[in-house]
């Protein structure tokens, strides 16, 4: 936990300012790991997920009066921005798509013309990284089998001997943005949101992370919902160790409201959630973090579990703890995203009159119907009526 009060700025955002320090105890860490991935990795292999098409791209600083072929409407004013995963530096032995730097691009439309503009995310983990110009975060991509122990190790090292700061997380922005309350976030499920500034020429200036004045603690998921009507935020983090997944609601004024920790089998990867109307609709699906599988089987880090059940857990959305969750068993299945979300929530808010949730996860059970029912009898079964 950082000691000193943060430096905040633009509306409670926490400044960045990580402290690493170089010495004999990095350069001994560094040759620790050379010596680890040589004997247990062998020679470099090519990274397909780095090469050809899918090769890291530099920064672009704005880039003005792009080509324009045909017309661009002079009441169009405004900036497309999209995030992806592009690493900075290259990795010490594996590397996922999950484990790039987060990088924005963005199209600024404005007075008939076209600006275009990349930058990174400037998350805590990249100054780090900038700082020692090299990879020194643990990746994804080698947490398998012994050598994901050792990686782990590697890190939970540096940060003992205070080569890395973790105090501001270890998160790469790189998964999705969302525009709430008058900011632009960049997400990571494993880390906390931060905010970008669209600048006037359309330059994208990473402020710093928002922490919802100290009220945020846990992560914060790549995917929250805003609804369109009241304005409202939705989010959820879930984590290795209890409570395992917690849901929050943020006012349209940007107030985060008191946390509801949920109460799930274990911990599992849960990339996605819904909300409706009236609910918000959570996915507890037999992908579990399993460190032990990983040494022992040769694993990934998360392991999907053929023999478990999946559960959706739908709770009042403005629930103030679990008590009123009723969670419906599913087959066996994974979930990443909610790719038919509007069905879901058609189906969700019709339940107390439907007996057949239609068709809500199409590409796992195509075309097929599922016919849910209570795992357990509902708090109030008038409200939750399923026959
Ligand atoms: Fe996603």
């Amino acid at each position: 936990m950082r000691q000193k009060e943060e430096e905040r700025k633009d509306g409670g955002v926490v400044v960045v300012k990580p402290k690493p320090s170089k010495g004999i105890a990095s350069k001994a860490v560094d040759y620790l790991e050379w010596v680890f991935v040589k004997l247990m990795r062998g020679p470099k292999k090519p990274l397909h997920y780095l090469s050809g098409n899918f090769a890291p791209v530099d920064e672009t600083p704005p880039l003005q009066d792009l080509p324009v072929k045909g017309h661009l409407p002079e009441c169009l004013n405004g900036e497309f921005v999209r995030v992806g995963p592009n690493p900075k530096f290259a990795p010490v032995a594996g590397y996922h798509w999950f484990d790039g730097d987060g990088m924005i691009h963005g199209m600024r439309i404005k007075d008939g013309k076209a600006t275009y503009v990349s930058r990174y995310v400037r998350t805590s983990r990249i100054k780090q990284e900038e700082y020692y110009d090299g990879a020194k975060f643990m990746k994804i991509g080698d947490l398998r089998g012994m050598f994901g122990l050792v990686m782990v190790n590697m890190q939970m090292l540096r940060e003992k001997l205070k080569v890395l700061d973790m105090s501001y997380g270890h998160g790469t922005a790189n998964t999705a943005l969302v525009y709430h309350h008058g900011k632009l976030l960049a997400l990571h499920e494993g880390d906390k949101p931060y905010a970008i500034k669209v600048l006037e020429d359309g330059d994208l200036q990473t402020i710093g992370m928002l922490d919802y004045d100290k009220r945020l603690t846990h992560t914060f998921t790549a995917h929250p919902k805003v609804d369109p009507f009241t304005g409202e935020m939705f989010t959820f983090g879930y984590s290795q160790t209890p409570p395992y997944l917690t849901y929050r609601v943020i006012s349209k004024d940007g107030l985060m409201h008191d946390p509801v920790p949920i109460t799930i089998s274990g911990p599992v990867m849960m990339h996605d959630f819904a909300i409706t109307e009236n609910y918000a609709i959570f996915m507890d699906l037999p992908l579990y973090f399993r460190p032990k599988e990983m040494v022992k089987e040769k694993k990934l880090i998360y392991s999907f579990d053929g023999t478990k059940k999946a559960r959706f857990g739908i709770l009042p959305r403005y629930a103030k703890n679990e008590l009123l969750i009723t969670w419906f068993e599913l087959p066996n299945c994974f979930i990443f995203h909610n790719g038919e979300q509007q069905n879901l929530i058609c189906a969700f808010e019709l339940l107390p009159t439907l007996h057949v949730l239609d068709d809500i996860i199409s590409y796992t059970f195509s075309r097929r119907l599922l016919i849910l029912s209570p795992s357990r009898p509902p708090h109030h079964p008038t409200k939750n009526k399923i026959k």
